[in-house]
């Protein structure tokens, strides 16, 4: 178990499911771009070790299964890290051709203005029977282009460069065509690049209507780059230019034909993607801040509504920041692993990653016990709650005669509701320094 009580509490918060909250807005009009396909929203975030990692094929020494990246309630009981957690079961219920998931995700990571250990993600898969196919006397190639020439059509430049299936970097599965993945990757690619556009095209009007002097009009520009997932396979990433950068917006794949096999529907194939909702919702409205979603602040949660159009949001005043460093040295035998090393994307990016990485890092070696940066995030969490804006490690270093290992981590205290006083402040910090002694066997300097 290593699970604090802090991120049990955000359980019942269920954000993507409260009226008028912007995570609820934003997901209804992912969700009414895929009509048809069945939504759920209510799914409980306590799963298996073989729901969220096995089902999916992820190998037992792969990076996410470890307990710097994730909660584990006890040895085989987890907080899903993902969605994909219940593309199984929802697999082997049948209930509908295409399915969305909607729910809470759990993951420890780094703490800044857009990582935040508890968000939201929505699944989406949509599959197809190669039994239906026979009996209408079509191939599931033709049956799928049929459903290709329904997606409403758009004008947005898309970039495209690499072959839809490549040997060795984005392998075809065994059991499926060539003709078939062609088929399905148009299908994937066309349904969600008219769900981006659908959602930057809304981004940018409720841009336009609050600025004040017009803004540049800079086309919308998406490309596809190959991906990585245990559990797709040709898999790729949607980028979005957005503001001067390439965003990830999401990540996707045809389904790995086991898990659809394992699910008691070997006869179907389909694709899968995952997107991060606060990425969207933090674009669409131009929240600068993650820890604003759980907010109960009406100067906040009053900003939004299902009824009327989309506003970009007004920060009402931001309160002043709070710097305090702290430095350590580390237990002389441990090496300093993870954090910003592999497992993340740069946690500088102003926009949280729509897809964290976690499942996209090839297996690594297991690494033994060590001083791992999310356990300093966690001890940040567990102290400050959300007065914490940002750890950041500012100073590493080596002593040459020791070759003991120093760290000094910058700690941004900020309230997004109120002016901290000095007191709470140092006391917050106090308490960080003796739990970081106490659980990390750290010495304070
Ligand atoms: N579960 C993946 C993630 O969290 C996203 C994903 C979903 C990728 C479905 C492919 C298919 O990063």
């Amino acid at each position: 178990m290593n699970t604090p009580s802090s991120i049990l509490a955000a359980i019942p918060r269920r954000l993507h499911v409260q009226p008028d909250h912007p995570l609820t807005i934003t997901r209804k009009l992912i969700e009414s771009r895929f009509p048809g396909y069945k939504a759920h929203n209510t799914l409980f975030p306590i799963v298996t070790t073989g729901q969220n990692f096995d089902s999916l094929g992820f190998p037992l020494d792969h990076v996410g299964r470890s307990k710097t990246d994730t909660y584990y309630l006890n040895k085989d009981t987890v907080l899903r890290t993902h969605t994909s957690a219940h593309q199984a079961d929802t697999f082997r219920k049948n209930e509908s051709e295409g399915y969305l998931i909607s729910a809470d995700v759990y993951r420890r990571d780094a703490i800044d203005r857009s990582h935040y250990p508890v968000f939201h993600q929505m699944e989406g898969a949509r599959t197809w029977d190669r039994q239906q196919a026979e009996k209408e006397g079509k191939t599931l190639a033709q049956i799928i282009w049929d459903d290709v020439s329904k997606i409403p059509k758009h004008d947005v430049t898309v970039e495209d460069l690499n072959p839809t299936i490549h040997a060795e970097r984005n392998p075809l599965q065994t059991t499926h065509s060539s003709e078939e993945v062609e088929a399905i990757a148009a299908h994937l690619k066309r349904s969600l690049e008219d769900m981006v556009v659908t959602i930057f095209n809304a981004a940018k009007s409720a841009a336009d209507a609050s600025a004040t002097t017009s803004t540049p009009d800079e086309p919308l520009k998406v490309r596809w780059v190959e991906a990585y997932f245990p559990f797709t396979s040709p898999s790729w990433e949607l980028e979005v230019f957005w503001q001067g950068d390439w965003l990830e917006v999401l990540g996707c794949g045809v389904v790995s034909q086991p898990i659809l096999n394992n699910a008691s529907m070997p006869h179907r194939v389909g694709w899968a993607f995952g997107i991060g909702l606060e990425r969207i919702a933090m674009l669409l409205y131009s929240i600068p801040d993650i820890r604003l979603f759980w907010s109960k602040d009406a100067r906040f949660l009053s900003q939004f509504s299902e009824q009327k159009p989309i506003r970009r949001f007004v920060p009402f005043s931001k309160y002043p920041a709070c710097f305090k460093d702290v430095s350590f040295w580390l237990r002389s035998s441990s090496s300093a692993a993870g954090g910003a090393a592999a497992t993340h994307p740069p946690a500088s990016s102003t926009i949280p990653g729509a897809v964290q990485t976690q499942n996209q890092v090839p297996p690594a070696a297991p690494t033994p016990p060590a001083f791992h940066e999310n356990d300093v995030m966690e001890i940040a969490r567990e102290v400050c709650g959300d007065l914490v804006e940002d750890v950041r490690l500012t100073d590493e270093f080596e002593h040459p005669k020791t070759s003991r290992r120093s760290m000094c981590y910058r700690i941004n205290y900020r309230s997004l509701e109120r002016t901290l006083t000095n007191e709470e402040t140092n006391e917050m910090h106090e308490r960080l320094r003796t739990l970081l002694e106490e659980r990390l066997g750290v010495e304070l300097r």
